[in-house]
């Protein structure tokens, strides 16, 4: 760890390296995000979310024959059993479903026959598992929230259809499917994020797969990380109109609240899959005939730059939340899902992660994190307190 215990406290880690990678690499001032040595511009443009996970993965782009097999693989493993079924249907309808899906990778380790063998290769096989079985358990679940039975995976769609598909029982067309195929290829991997770090940190302490995931699943579900997608669709349901953008940002600004989608620990310009995602809210618009979304969302992106600027804040655009959220709305998925699906799509950058901090070459063995803190609680006086009696407190 570099950087000395004054510099960093109280700033969250920020700035302070604590390990190396070879899966991404985030640059901030640039705006730029890289998979692997590949810009993620390139990727959203011409692969798919399977060759994504390969790439996490195998760490490189499969052969058509790699990526046959891999698909082969992940189709036959997308059904869950029916003893996940019933557990599904003894949730509350009202369950918050980035906790279902926590559960849900704690249910599959508890139903595996090995979840703590920690091989490369068990944990890869296990990785391939949560990637091919998460999103059948999400949409098992809404479904049986509202009512209805849950949708057998189909072997003749793509991952990102098949999600669809399970979710609402028709299969997307073609543009649609396309769409979310590149969403989920946007969201897969960021670097040592929150939940990432959560995944890694659990398992620089050896434990395993389910356990690194089900924390991460835990840490993106949170406000200011992957719960930021929900909130940014509840900011523009309540903005409603272009010409309420003006009010709803003084109205944030007066309470010292923050404009959900905007800023990012570590891009100080625009997110570059905000730059992609923008286009693509219109081109739904444009097809759905409704462009509201787009120019509600587009104009509080514009006014909120204007705002910040006055305040002198140069370094706060907005991030991949801002106009994901949109999107999905759009294509009918269910707003509290918005995060779950996030979590969906970087399962592929966790898996890889946390096989890295266990085996990877250039760290042989994982290194347990082990942070210190300034103790800044009480003592009794210049010494420690004397331990009070129930009857004399
Ligand atoms: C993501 C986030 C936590 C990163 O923040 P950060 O770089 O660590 O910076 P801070 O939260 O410390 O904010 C720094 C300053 O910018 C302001 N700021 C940052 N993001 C802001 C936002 N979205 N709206 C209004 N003000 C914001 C903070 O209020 C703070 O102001 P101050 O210095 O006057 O107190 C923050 O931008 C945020 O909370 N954004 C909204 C939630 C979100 O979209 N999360 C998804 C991230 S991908």
């Amino acid at each position: 760890m570099t950087g000395n215990d004054s510099e960093i406290k109280d700033t969250g880690l920020r700035g302070v390296t604590v390990a190396s990678t070879r899966i991404s690499h985030v640059a901030g001032d640039a705006g730029k995000l890289i998979y692997r040595g590949y810009r993620v511009e390139e990727l959203a443009q011409n692969a798919t979310f399977e060759e994504v996970c390969y790439l996490m993965l195998y760490e490189k782009l499969p052969g058509k024959r790699e990526l046959d097999d891999f698909q082969r693989e992940l189709k036959a493993r997308r059904k869950i059993s029916p003893r996940m079924i019933s557990a599904l249907k003894t949730r509350p309808s009202t369950s918050l479903p980035m906790d279902v899906l926590q559960g849900g990778v704690s249910f599959l380790s508890n139903h595996h026959s090995h979840p703590d063998r920690q091989t490369r290769s068990n944990e890869l096989d296990i990785g391939i598992l949560l990637i091919a079985q998460m999103p059948t358990l999400l949409a098992a679940f809404d479904r049986i929230r509202n009512g209805k039975e849950p949708v057998e995976p189909n072997p003749d769609l793509n991952h990102a259809a098949n999600f669809l598909y399970m979710l609402t029982g028709e299969v997307p067309d073609p543009e649609i499917q396309r769409v979310f195929d590149t969403c989920l290829v946007l969201h897969a991997e960021h670097s040592f994020n929150a939940s990432t770090f959560a995944a890694r940190q659990i398992a620089s302490t050896q434990a395993h797969m389910f356990a690194s995931i089900s924390g991460a699943v835990g840490s993106l579900s949170g406000a200011l990380h992957g719960g930021a997608n929900e909130r940014v669709m509840a900011m523009l349901l309540e903005i409603g109109r272009v010409d309420a953008v003006d009010g709803y940002i003084r109205k944030q600004f007066e309470a010292g609240n923050k404009i959900m989608g905007m800023g990012h620990s570590v891009y100080k310009t625009k997110d570059p899959r905000a730059r992609i995602l923008q286009p693509m809210v219109k081109k739904m618009g444009e097809r759905t005939g409704d462009l509201k979304w787009y120019e509600i969302a587009s104009t509080l992106e514009k006014k909120a730059l204007e705002a910040f600027a006055e305040k002198g804040k140069t370094d706060i655009h907005a991030n991949v939340d801002f106009y994901s959220g949109a999107l999905y709305y759009q294509m009918k998925i269910p707003v509290d899902l918005f995060t779950p699906v996030f979590a969906l799509s970087r399962i592929a950058g966790w898996i890889a992660h946390v096989i890295e901090e266990q085996f990877a070459e250039a760290a042989p063995k994982a290194v347990l994190y082990r942070p210190s803190a300034d103790y800044v609680g009480e003592y009794c006086g210049p010494e420690e307190c004397s331990f009070v009696p129930m009857n004399k407190r």
